[in-house]
């Protein structure tokens, strides 16, 4: 599973750079469909269950499954990326959120914190813990925060299929869960709201939105567990 997780980390990688006001997330859809090609990759999500992009692009209040449009970015704005391929049999997933241009002190405390958070959850993804030991620990750090953890939308195990068991949610209570095994791998994403947990999912079927309108962050790394302690296969080295 290293090299789909390897793409999919250089994938966001490239489209980082390209998040500047103006750009349109069709644009980003693009690029990451050359990317993709060019490794001789499958965009994972083109296709899954109808779902027609192989970018989830999910900017400010939306919190997943936003889809890539013509509306340009503004400064100021937060974007969450979502991108996974399909390559040689397995899957990688990762997801990011991005900065456009310069951002407030409010925004940028979300971004820290989430993205803290997923590395609390890594941390406890070690072999002879507890899978809600994860969750736990993700919730812990979010709501030390002020912020809440999104309840509707779960992590997953990750291999052959974009979405194997276990789910993995965001909360939970530590030492409860199935036990965790070296050969596992799992896709650890926590979603969090400034506002309260709830989200709505918009006319398309697929834009989950905040219920209260506040801004949201998502990331998201597919992590192997090993003998010697967590591997993240989507972090670039
Ligand atoms: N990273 C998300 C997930 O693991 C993205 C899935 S989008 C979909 O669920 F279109 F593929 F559903
Ligand atoms: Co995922």
């Amino acid at each position: 599973m290293k090299t789909p997780c390897r793409i999919v980390a250089e994938v966001l990688q490239q489209l980082r750079e390209l998040v500047v006001p103006g750009v349109t997330t069709l644009e980003l859809e693009s690029a990451a469909l050359v990317a993709t090609k060019k490794h001789k990759a499958i965009p994972a999500f083109k296709g899954y269950a109808g779902y027609p992009y192989a970018l989830c692009c999910s900017p400010n209040n939306w919190v997943i499954h936003g889809m890539p449009n013509a509306t340009p970015l503004k400064e100021g704005d937060v974007l969450s990326v979502d991108f996974g391929v399909l390559y040689d049999e397995f899957y990688g997933d990762a997801a990011v959120t991005l900065p456009v241009g310069k951002i407030n002190d409010k925004a940028q405390a979300l971004l820290t914190a989430t993205e803290e958070s997923l590395y609390c959850g890594i941390d406890q993804a070690v072999v002879g813990g507890r899978l809600y030991d994860i969750s736990h620990a993700v919730q812990r750090h979010v709501e030390s925060r002020g912020y809440s953890v999104v309840r509707d939308y779960v992590g997953h195990g990750i291999g052959k299929r974009l979405h194997e068991d276990p789910q993995v949610p965001n909360y939970g209570i530590a030492g409860r869960g199935v036990a965790l095994k070296a050969g596992m791998v799992l896709a650890i994403e926590p979603m969090v709201n400034c506002g309260g947990y709830d989200v709505k999912v918009l006319e398309d079927g697929w834009t989950a939105v905040t219920a209260d309108g506040s801004l949201s962050a998502h990331f998201e790394h597919t992590v192997a567990l090993t003998d010697h302690g967590p591997e993240i296969l989507t972090r670039l080295v």
